[in-house]
């Protein structure tokens, strides 16, 4: 059997360039060596409020950006979460083998949600088992995410395991694929934060959807370090930050990236990157806009009937398993 990979996001504000250096490039790269789901997980975005005609666009804008970058629907699976009702099914149940300390460990629940824990909702807290669901659905081997999924994916394999011990083998325990450089992009505007896409200061992230202008004109406001070197130093996070962006536009080595630089200033190297960004993101763009409606239900329509057909089994089981499913019915 060939090996399986999964991942999502989160049709909610706008991607940005982190989101496609720590995680969509690698599906790009990926799709060729697994076969692939790719899900749009708008079912996740109702954690937090949502503008139900606002997520109905975003999530085929979404699923547009997804073949923009790359996401062939010829190789891949791309489908909506909501559209298929197994992720909110097998949800429940892995609820019921989840504890709320496993919960309230979260680090993203505790930045987000435990600041004002009253007005939170519970689906904030029980995002990751949604987020487990989705991938333990379809026998996952390998789930390529950024470094900020790492702790929800541990938590996805705990409950895998916890669940086959318990009620018999059921699922595959899947592995992280976290890339060893851009699994975490920083603010512009704040290299010790990353690249977040709930940031209040828009000057923090480059969208992907953002013009030439903005690009240019964010690039310039970012922070940089004190002294003057170009070089990859951990000590120095805002400039390194720079240079990753540079590196994987460009796919040189920081060895040469280094001796491209030696010489320049600071300002010479963001009006480089500028130049770099534009160049991947305006046929990028171009693309976005050029898939038709019906063109993208088509997509949409046949990616989630084959996902149906694959999460079918793994639900069935794991129903059965826990006593469900029929299984209550005498002579079965
Ligand atoms: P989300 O925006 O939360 O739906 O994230 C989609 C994907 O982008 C996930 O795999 C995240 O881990 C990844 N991601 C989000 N922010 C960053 C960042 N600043 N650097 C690298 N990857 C990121
Ligand atoms: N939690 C992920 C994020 O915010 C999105 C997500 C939901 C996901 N389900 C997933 C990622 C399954 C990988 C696999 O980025």
């Amino acid at each position: 059997m060939p090996k399986r990979i999964f991942s999502g996001a989160q049709p909610t504000n706008q991607l940005h360039l982190g989101n496609y250096l720590g995680a969509l490039r690698n599906w790009v790269e990926l799709q060729h060596e697994y076969e692939s789901l790719f899900c749009v997980v708008n079912l996740h975005a109702h954690t937090i409020q949502q503008d139900p005609k606002v997520l109905a666009e975003k999530t085929r804008e979404l699923a547009r950006i997804y073949l923009a970058v790359g996401i062939d629907p010829q190789v891949s699976t791309i489908f909506v979460q909501s559209d298929v009702p197994a992720h909110a099914e097998l949800a429940w149940l892995l609820n019921c083998v989840t504890r709320m300390s496993e919960l309230d460990r979260m680090t993203q629940f505790k930045e987000k949600g435990r600041k004002q824990r009253e007005n939170t909702s519970v689906g904030l807290f029980d995002y990751p088992v949604l987020m487990a669901a989705d991938i333990l659905l379809y026998q996952t081997d390998l789930v390529p995410v950024g470094e900020d999924q790492k702790q929800h994916l541990e938590l996805t394999r705990d409950l895998a395991i916890r669940f086959n011990r318990d009620f018999g083998e059921t699922f595959r325990v899947p592995d992280p694929f976290i890339p060893k450089v851009g699994a975490r992009i920083m603010s512009l505007h704040d290299p010790t934060k990353k690249m977040s896409k709930s940031d209040e200061n828009p000057n923090s992230s480059i969208l992907l959807l953002d013009d030439a202008d903005a690009v240019r004109r964010k690039f310039k406001r970012a922070v940089t370090d004190s002294g003057t070197e170009i070089r990859f130093d951990p000590a120095r996070p805002a400039i390194t930050n720079l240079l990753t962006i540079y590196q994987l536009l460009t796919k040189q080595t920081p060895e040469e990236i280094e001796a491209h630089f030696a010489d320049k200033g600071y300002g010479h190297l963001k009006a480089e990157l500028a130049d770099v960004t534009i160049d991947f993101l305006t046929p990028f763009q171009a693309r976005v806009h050029g898939i038709s409606d019906e063109e993208l239900d088509a997509i949409l329509n046949s990616g989630s009937e084959r996902a149906r057909a694959l999460a079918r089994p793994t639900l069935d089981a794991a129903q059965a398993h826990m006593g469900l499913h029929g299984s209550h019915i005498a002579g079965r």
